[in-house]
């Protein structure tokens, strides 16, 4: 169907005074006694086009007022003395799809809450408009990061033998359904799709090392999947990843990566999205756009694990949960740190190697590992990062002292035995990183269709 986008028309002066066709969906209709308004909305653009037609020459037909209708209207584009922009003068309206008075978004402002419960409807709401253009260009962002720095993408697999992040949060995936014919365990795997227990991939990041030993300098983008039972704002059973691998590369180098790569990605939808940032700041958290500058001025702060303990004590504040050396950080320790203390992007570096995954670098110390989490004010954690344990003893070491099968991770002590080298990566939450830079404060509310513990739609 031949036709101009809005954000085309809206952008380009060349189109004033030219006749166009354009297509949308009806935001909000108006009357007076000799003209009637509609503010028709196509998706590329956050910003509604105002229709015009003048009631002596052109009757609008049946539904062309209906909130949600789709129509093509054919006009002139005229100059529109209120806001400075354009609108179009219509000669001709049809409509394509008529929507009843039942259609969903007929209220102006709608709770998020209330949004979630209707995931098909929700994304034509001018703040999914927002999120999923930042979303879109925060994508295209990271993967030109890589490409123009010299990474391979690869493809990691989502099947997977292996629990690469040893949690045991791992879906598994089976074409058995319900049945008791088996004698146990073993047997019912053996007769399994895989003949063995198969799931889905947590994280792309062993293969990754594959390839970083191929290829030197590899990310990946792509989904991941946990079966964590945390009915958080924060957590969601299926989420986007992107991970890089580099070989030859030591903490202080990835975390270098890590800041270079935020900062781009942050300065790109700055440059590109200022309508959507202004949206959020009005909408959902003032001083966004500070907050962003901020991020791309300044240097993220890197704090010992230990020290962060030290200042979470001597803090007087009472937390939910215990602080001490040993144990892992909470989501309000985390903020804490990151909002009250730095105010800034923080990565904590050097966790006691008892909290942490097997294959990370063990420090000489003897009980730290060269790990860092980037913590973010608002969110908490979005980067999950450490050098990766080179020495092939120290890691069977790592893996036995946490009754890890040697045999399922064959292929992964390889890379230790055939030219190891140092080397390091990271995961990246995509719908983390969204939630920091539009200011939405529930993960559900920056992916198309949230999967959480018992909710599936
Ligand atoms: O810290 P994580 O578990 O690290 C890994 O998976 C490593 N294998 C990454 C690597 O070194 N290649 O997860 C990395 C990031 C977290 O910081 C968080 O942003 C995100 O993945 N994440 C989730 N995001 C949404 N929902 C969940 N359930 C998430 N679990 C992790």
């Amino acid at each position: 169907m031949k036709h101009t986008d809005i954000r085309a028309i809206r952008e380009n002066a060349d189109f004033l005074g030219k006749e166009v066709t354009v297509c949308g969906w009806v935001r909000t209709a108006r009357d007076s006694k000799n003209m009637f308004f509609v503010e028709l909305n196509d998706g590329t653009t956050l910003q509604h086009l105002q229709i015009v037609g003048d009631k002596s020459v052109l009757t609008a037909p049946e539904g062309a007022n209906h909130l949600g209708a789709a129509l093509r209207v054919v006009g002139t584009v005229v100059p529109n003395m209120q806001n400075n922009g354009v609108e179009i003068n219509a000669a001709s309206i049809e409509v394509l799809g008529d929507a009843p008075s039942d259609y969903p978004l007929q209220k102006k402002f709608q709770k998020l809450e209330t949004l979630r419960e209707m995931p098909h409807i929700r994304v034509r709401t001018n703040t999914f408009n927002a999120v999923f253009r930042v979303r879109s260009v925060m994508a295209a962002a990271l993967h030109r990061y890589f490409q123009d720095n010299g990474y391979t993408y690869v493809h990691t697999p989502l099947l997977t033998g292996s629990d690469c992040e040893g949690a045991g949060e791992m879906f598994q995936v089976t074409t058995l359904g319900y049945n008791t014919e088996y004698k146990n365990a073993e047997d019912y795997y053996a007769n399994d799709f895989f003949g063995q227990k198969a799931g889905l991939s947590v994280s792309g990041q062993l293969e990754g090392e594959v390839a970083a030993m191929a290829f030197g300098k590899i990310y990946t983008f792509g989904p991941s999947f946990r079966a964590e039972n945390s009915n958080t704002p924060r957590h969601v059973a299926e989420f986007w990843h992107i991970e890089p691998e580099v070989a030859f590369a030591e903490l202080p180098d990835i975390i270098a990566i890590a800041q270079d790569m935020i900062k781009y990605v942050i300065r790109d939808v700055m440059e590109k999205c200022p309508a959507e940032l202004d949206f959020f700041e009005q909408r959902f958290e003032k001083g966004l756009k500070a907050k962003l500058q901020g991020v791309v001025d300044e240097e993220f702060a890197i704090v010992e694990y230990t020290d962060a303990i030290a200042q979470l004590k001597a803090s007087g504040m009472k937390f939910e949960y215990p602080v001490e050396w040993g144990l892992d950080l909470q989501t309000e320790h985390e903020r804490y740190i990151t909002e009250e203390i730095y105010k800034k992007p923080v990565f904590i570096i050097n966790y006691p190697k008892d909290i942490k995954s097997f294959y990370m670098k063990q420090n000489a110390d003897g009980k730290t590992v060269a790990a860092t989490d980037l913590l973010v004010p608002g969110v908490g954690e979005i980067i999950g990062c450490s050098e990766r344990e080179a020495d092939y003893d120290k890691l069977v070491e790592a893996m036995k002292a946490r009754h890890m099968n040697l045999d399922d991770y064959r292929d992964y002590l390889d890379l230790r035995r055939f030219g190891s080298v140092p080397h390091s990566g990271f995961g990246l939450g995509f719908e983390r990183i969204i939630m920091y830079v539009t200011g939405m404060s529930n993960i559900r509310d920056v992916i198309l269709y949230p999967r959480t513990v018992g909710s599936i739609r």
